[in-house]
């Protein structure tokens, strides 16, 4: 089966407004690659003004990076789903390490979230990834089948058939040591060996999973190359416009 190609940048919390719609504006009229979903996670007051550009352009979209696990109401500081959803953004990133990290965020936290998002119709790209120490010991394997188990588990065939996961050592993650692409491979296709068992072949075959940590125009093509490296989440190379372009022409 022929999986969706993307290339997601997570800007995390950097550019200022006008930085931000420049480089929108250089990813929405430079090259990109064909075949290849773009998904920009900017910081959420550039969402809807990041949506309002991309929305006339085909094969880009935007994602918010994080959303609250409640409806609406009293949680000073917090941006819904509906929020999301109102401004244009069609994605959401859960689950990033740095979110799991300094924010706490549990395995049953980032299911609830999940379901919020699939509730108000938008696309989740969920993160996993093991910490340094997990890879020395050898059981990164387990480790990220487990995150995967314990925020997975509850959805259903609807909601699985949208859903992007996003591979990302934690150990590489902006310290310029990218897992080889074997290392990256051999993650991704035990995780969709994983998928299988805990649903079913269509499924497994079906959900793309990118490779994040420290990608860049350098190294993408040989990532991309890799039976089940889908595309990437890129951190800090998707701040550069013509570089981020250069990595959607990768695959
Ligand atoms: P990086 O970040 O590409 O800067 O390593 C990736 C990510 O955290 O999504």
């Amino acid at each position: 089966m022929k999986r969706l190609q993307i290339a997601a940048g997570n800007w995390k919390m950097n550019k200022t407004y006008d930085e931000a719609i420049d480089l929108a504006t250089v990813l929405s009229t430079g090259e990109r690659g064909t075949d290849t979903l773009m998904i920009l996670g900017v910081p959420s007051p550039y969402l809807k003004s990041v949506s309002d550009i991309v929305a006339k352009h085909d094969g880009l979209e935007v994602a918010a990076q994080n959303c609250s696990n409640h409806n609406s109401g009293a949680y000073t500081g917090e941006t819904s789903v509906r929020m999301i959803k109102s401004v244009g953004a069609k994605y959401v990133i859960l689950g990033h390490s740095e979110r799991r990290e300094y924010f706490n965020e549990s395995d049953a936290l980032i299911a609830e979230k999940l379901d919020k998002v699939y509730d108000a119709g938008l696309t989740p790209i969920f993160c996993c990834g093991e910490p340094l120490e997990i890879r020395k010991a050898g059981t990164h394997v387990e480790h990220v089948k487990s995150q995967l188990k314990n925020s997975l588990s509850h959805l259903t065939a609807a909601q699985l058939d949208t859903l992007i996961i996003a591979y990302e050592p934690i150990w590489a993650i902006g310290t310029g040591e990218t897992a080889s692409p074997q290392q990256a491979q051999d993650m991704h296709k035990a995780l969709r060996e994983y998928l299988l068992e805990m649903f079913n072949p269509d499924i497994a075959a079906k959900i793309p999973i990118l490779y994040g940590g420290s990608v860049k125009p350098a190294n993408a093509v040989e990532l991309f190359s890799c039976p089940d490296v889908d595309g990437g989440l890129v951190g800090g190379a998707s701040l550069d416009g013509e570089g981020f372009l250069q990595i959607s022409k990768s695959f």
